[in-house]
């Protein structure tokens, strides 16, 4: 089946020739990422969605990333998920009108202060939109130190979201820890107006339930059962976990470990299952190893990318027919698209 679905996909991508660019995330599954022109982390792929001059960008990623490629892409290129279904829960962390009303009460809370609105890369155009409008900018978790800087060389203080975790882990980056006020949207005693007046970084309460899943157990477990082992982790990751990690980075930066890595040295993962195992395949020489051991990272949004949906919108563009096609709303992609080029220019 697997096989036959391969020549199909390869018959289609035949006949499509240069009029379609596949871009794969690092946590595709294998035989998307096999298919893919270009792998890598969410900041690579927005880079080769604004070089890409295919008629079809097809997004081997979630919808926040689609949406992106959209609106980096020219007007005429066309940008195609293969499953409506890949939605990043943390994204849905952050909707814009809900950001806009808390807006008023941080903005309230500290109103001498110029506040500088920064959203992960991991949100909906919309609220991309938003923060452009409040001279804010997108910025993924390879250039979130480079964002934070920017920020505060125009406003005395930085609204992060959705990420706690990211927001928290570049802090400490920047030397800011005790600079951090959190605010939950959805608590009302998590809103503490005192703290944003006196806080540098005001952090939205939103996570990706995958990378929170890991904890300082499972690399002290992997250290044990291990001894000499490496551990490296993404941003995402709650602040001890990056704490008792070597090496913290984008899934570029984790990929980039792994390749300068020595034969036989071992690496511990601490991130999405899918990436693990293509770096097991790619780097047989390195023993890399799931932090969690019990392979329990998989991220469903990015799962819903299934091999068949890949065949299904290759074939019916072979037949003429444009499926799954992400649109960014005309009134938000020049702002978010705005808040990208803020971030591509950082
Ligand atoms: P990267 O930007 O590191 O590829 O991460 C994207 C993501 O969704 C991590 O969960
Ligand atoms: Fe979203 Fe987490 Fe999946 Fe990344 S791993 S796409 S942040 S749910």
């Amino acid at each position: 089946e697997q096989a036959e679905r391969t020549e199909r996909i390869e018959a289609a991508l035949g006949e499509l020739g240069d009029d379609v660019v596949i871009l794969g995330h690092n946590y595709q599954r294998r035989e998307i990422v096999e298919h893919a022109d270009f792998v890598g982390d969410s900041y690579q792929l927005s880079k080769q969605a604004a070089e890409a001059d295919a008629e079809y960008v097809i997004f081997g990623g979630v919808t926040f990333m689609a949406e992106s490629a959209d609106i980096i892409t020219d007007d005429d290129q066309t940008v195609i998920l293969p499953s409506m279904e890949a939605s990043c829960p943390m994204a849905g962390m952050a909707e814009a009108l809900q950001v806009d009303a808390a807006w008023a009460e941080i903005t309230a809370a500290a109103p001498d202060a110029d506040i500088i609105p920064i959203t992960y890369m991991n949100s909906y155009a919309d609220l991309k939109a938003f923060c452009a409008s409040q001279g804010g900018l997108v910025c993924t978790s390879s250039n979130a130190h480079r964002a934070f800087e920017w920020a505060f060389e125009r406003g005395d203080k930085v609204l992060f979201l959705p990420d706690k975790h990211l927001g928290e882990n570049t802090a400490y980056e920047l030397g800011l820890e005790d600079e951090i006020a959190q605010w939950d949207p959805w608590d009302p005693e998590g809103k503490d107006a005192d703290e944003v007046a006196e806080s540098d970084i005001i952090l939205w309460d939103g996570y990706c339930q995958v990378h929170e899943r890991f904890r300082v157990e499972h690399v002290e477990r992997v250290r044990e059962a291990n001894p000499g082992a490496n551990v490296v982790v993404h941003p995402e990751c709650r602040r001890e976990v990056v704490e008792a990690a070597d090496v913290v980075g984008s899934t570029a930066t984790i990929c980039e470990t792994i390749e300068a890595a020595e034969p036989g040295e071992t690496w511990a993962i601490g991130t999405e299952i899918h990436l693990t195992e293509h770096l097991q395949r790619w780097h047989p020489e390195v023993n890399v190893l799931p932090l969690c051991g019990d392979a329990c990272m998989d991220c469903n949004a990015m799962r819903q990318i299934d091999p068949n949906y890949l065949t299904w919108v290759l074939e019916e563009l072979v037949a003429g027919r444009e499926r799954n096609v992400i649109e960014v709303a005309p009134e938000e992609k020049e702002l978010a698209g705005l808040a990208l080029e803020r971030m591509l220019e950082v």
